[in-house]
């Protein structure tokens, strides 16, 4: 037996809206084993999927119901970012209540972080609230998206603008599920992993850097099930602390501003995938904490390094930059944690901590916006 036959087990400590985390391989083809007590005696579900990962792991998640003698009802939505939209949310709202969906009706999302929010938001809406099980396929999914509760949709105004706090009753992520992922979209995922480390663990960054993060890249069983695993706890536990992000919680936004700013300004597009744009926002909120005296320059080379050596951007020109600083500061000013057009930072106080700093001044910013 490995440490996979049975699935690592974490908790979202949430008080009576607590929920487990389950982390493993062959997950799908056993789902019945634990869908079916959320069930309590009915036998049917609601699965929403997208147009890509419907046909490589629907399947398995029917039979994996079907062998607990649930039947599953399938709804699937175009694959992409615009699923995530007003449209999007009113198609599958509409298909839902065709479907005849009550209060007891369980959703499943099986699908990356574009399902996780759309199908948490419809769930958090539908019949005002229906319960839904978060059945994660990234690793981006796997390693951040599918905790902590947050779902929305994008709409003109910009990204999540719209949305809810709406807790799944349970996770199921199944490191199988990743093997059909394509690299670049494993790469971006990392990006998150890095982040969890960079925030609140050297050690762990550490053996990111002595190889694990290579296995994880590559696919490998046993290093994805450690990472996966350290991320959700990361996770977990600053969630249970803080889930409106009163506080702590901005921490899991370390290189979004950022970021957030170059993804607007690449248009959302394939240019520049979400953990991309982390990881060269992550290099440059490293920068802002060099030149604010917070972290070490060593700190930021090694991040640096590590980024590289994974394969991911480190600067603007891998996505057409250096754009203008002033557009990019626009953008940060949009931000979410924005508050009255004040600039607000994740900053890194040495590798393995971290901080939010309010009020930093537009001047210390567009000289790292300048350089690439
Ligand atoms: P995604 O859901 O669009 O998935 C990326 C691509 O991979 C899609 O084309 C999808 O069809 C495909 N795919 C998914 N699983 C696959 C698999 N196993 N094999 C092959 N292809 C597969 O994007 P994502 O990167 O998972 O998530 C990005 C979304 O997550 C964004 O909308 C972002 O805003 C959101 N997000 C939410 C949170 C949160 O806390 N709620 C956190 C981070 C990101
Ligand atoms: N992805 C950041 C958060 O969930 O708070």
């Amino acid at each position: 037996m490995t440490i996979l036959d049975e699935p690592v087990r974490l908790s979202v400590a949430l008080g009576d809206r607590a929920y487990p985390i389950l982390i493993g391989s062959g997950l799908l083809e056993r789902a019945g084993t634990w869908i079916a007590p959320l069930l309590k005696g009915r036998t049917r579900v609601v699965a929403i999927t997208d147009s890509n990962v419907g046909p490589l792991h629907l399947p398995r998640l029917v039979a994996g119901l079907s062998a607990s003698g649930i039947t599953v009802e399938s709804v699937t939505v175009p694959a992409g970012e615009g699923s995530k939209s007003w449209d999007g949310i009113a198609t599958l709202v509409d298909r839902l209540l065709e479907l005849r969906v009550d209060r007891g009706t369980l959703l499943l999302a099986l699908g990356g972080g574009v399902i996780g929010d759309l199908v948490g938001f419809a769930a958090s809406i539908t019949m005002r609230g229906v319960d839904f099980v978060q059945i994660p396929t990234t690793l981006l999914a796997q390693v951040d998206s599918s905790v902590g509760g947050k779902t929305g949709i994008n709409t003109k105004a910009g990204k999540n603008l719209v949305g809810t706090f709406y807790q799944p009753r349970l996770v199921l992520a199944d490191l199988d599920c990743l093997a059909t992922l394509p690299v670049r979209e494993r790469r971006s995922g990392y990006a998150e992993i890095v982040k969890h480390c960079v925030i609140s663990d050297a050690d762990m960054f550490a053996w990111l850097e002595s190889g694990g993060g290579q296995a994880v890249i590559a696919g490998d069983t046993a290093a994805l099930a450690l990472a996966v695993k350290h991320s959700c706890e990361t996770k977990a536990a600053i969630v249970a602390a803080d889930e409106r992000e009163g506080g702590q919680r901005a921490l899991l936004n370390f290189g979004h501003t950022f970021g957030h700013a170059l993804e607007a300004e690449t248009g959302f597009s394939d240019r520049l995938y979400h953990g991309e744009a982390v990881a060269i926002g992550m290099v440059q909120a490293m920068d802002l904490s060099v030149s604010l005296g917070l972290c070490s320059a060593a700190d930021r080379a090694r991040l640096v390094a590590h980024l590289t050596a994974c394969g991911l951007p480190v600067d603007q020109s891998a996505c057409g930059g250096p754009f203008d600083p002033a557009r990019l500061v626009a953008h940060m000013r949009l931000d979410k944690k924005a508050k009255a057009g004040e600039l607000t930072f994740v900053v890194c106080t040495g590798l393995g901590s971290s901080a939010v700093r309010d009020g930093v001044p537009e001047a210390s910013v567009l000289p790292i916006l300048t350089v690439r």
